[in-house]
């Protein structure tokens, strides 16, 4: 029997949307429509991609539209949508803008795929998620962030660097808000399962662990025009993956809090169980006092973003 292919819109054609539309077309995910509002830009990107169909060898579709009818009954959305940072800005400076973004992008999408499953990337990524949460509808098992696999994916590769492994017998768990106050934890993380505390001096974790909470600054500084894109394109399109496949795959994301960690009523990165209903568990790790402390911070960032809304 035939299975129909997935439809995966994204929204947003900038770095971050065309990053991840390439990526999707290359693991074969499902059609991809890419939308933005400036005209032109979503076509001529796709048309790029499939101009290079011959040479990679997929058979998927991507088109470009400004037409939120062209993304009707898609399965996944991605709203990538917004202003990225610059130099000396912080994900928060993007809040009350991108938040006006997120609401007029999700009200579109909503009226047209009201079934899909949606992962935010905007900034601040926690606080856009709650936002479009609230104007969507949607049940908290369909709406989720996509940031803590970007983190847990740089401290993977610091950890890796500095223990010349490869990355894929690295495990690292990255928690809380996407910002300067994410908790990445060192205690979670390993290498072919031996924590990494048994294999990296305290202080050179620890320099780690700054790294990797700086770690979109570290880009942005050098980019000097833009944020990151490469890392964050692959960390979307191993969520949709996860979801489209239905593989149950353990991700860090921003979701919907109602108790777990005693965190309430925000979206927050933690781990879950990401396959084709979306959010299907959360996975509540055994942590120690300081551990929790600092999750208990961050969230009271988040909250502290959420009560600033200005939408
Ligand atoms: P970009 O500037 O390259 O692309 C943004 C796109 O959004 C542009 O093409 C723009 O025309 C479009 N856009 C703006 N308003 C729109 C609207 N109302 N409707 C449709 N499209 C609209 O930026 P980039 O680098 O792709 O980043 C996008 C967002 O993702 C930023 O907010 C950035 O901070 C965030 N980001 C989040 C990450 C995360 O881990 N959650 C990682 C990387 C980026
Ligand atoms: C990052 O961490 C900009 O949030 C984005 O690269």
């Amino acid at each position: 029997m035939d299975v129909p292919r997935k439809k995966i819109t994204i929204v947003g054609a900038g770095h971050v949307g065309a990053t991840t539309a390439q990526h999707c077309v290359e693991k074969r995910l499902g059609d991809v429509v890419l939308i933005d509002i400036v005209e032109g830009v979503p076509q001529g990107k796709a048309l790029d991609m499939m101009e290079s169909a011959p040479l990679l060898g997929f058979d998927m579709i991507v088109s470009g539209t400004n037409d939120y009818a062209d993304t009707a009954n898609s399965d996944v959305v991605v709203i990538t949508a917004g202003l990225p940072r610059k130099p000396g800005m912080s994900r928060e400076d993007l809040r009350d803008t991108n938040a006006n973004i997120v609401k007029e992008v999700t009200e579109n999408i909503i009226k047209h795929s009201p079934n899909c499953i949606m992962i935010v990337v905007s900034n601040p990524v926690d606080t856009m998620t709650y936002v479009a949460m609230k104007t969507s509808g949607l049940p908290k098992n369909r709406i989720l962030g996509m940031a803590g696999v970007l983190d847990a994916a740089r401290f993977r590769h610091f950890i890796s660097d500095e223990l010349k492994v490869s990355h894929l017998d690295v495990h690292a768990t990255v928690m809380g808000l996407h910002g300067t106050d994410m908790v990445p934890l060192p205690s979670h993380s390993s290498v072919a399962g031996i924590p990494i505390t048994e294999l990296i001096s305290k202080e050179k974790i620890d320099k780690m662990v700054q790294r990797t909470r700086d770690g979109g600054a570290e880009i942005v500084k050098l980019l000097k025009t833009g944020s990151a894109y490469y890392a964050p394109g692959a960390s979307v399109a191993e969520g949709i993956e996860s979801i489209i496949r239905d593989k149950k795959r353990v991700h860090p994301c921003p979701v919907y809090l109602e108790g777990e960690y005693g965190l309430d009523g925000i979206f927050m990165g933690v781990p879950c169980i990401i396959g084709a209903d979306g959010v299907e568990k959360i996975i509540e790790l055994k942590l120690n006092d300081e551990e929790r402390a600092l999750l208990q911070k961050s969230a009271e960032s988040v909250r502290n973003s959420v009560k600033q809304l200005k939408v």
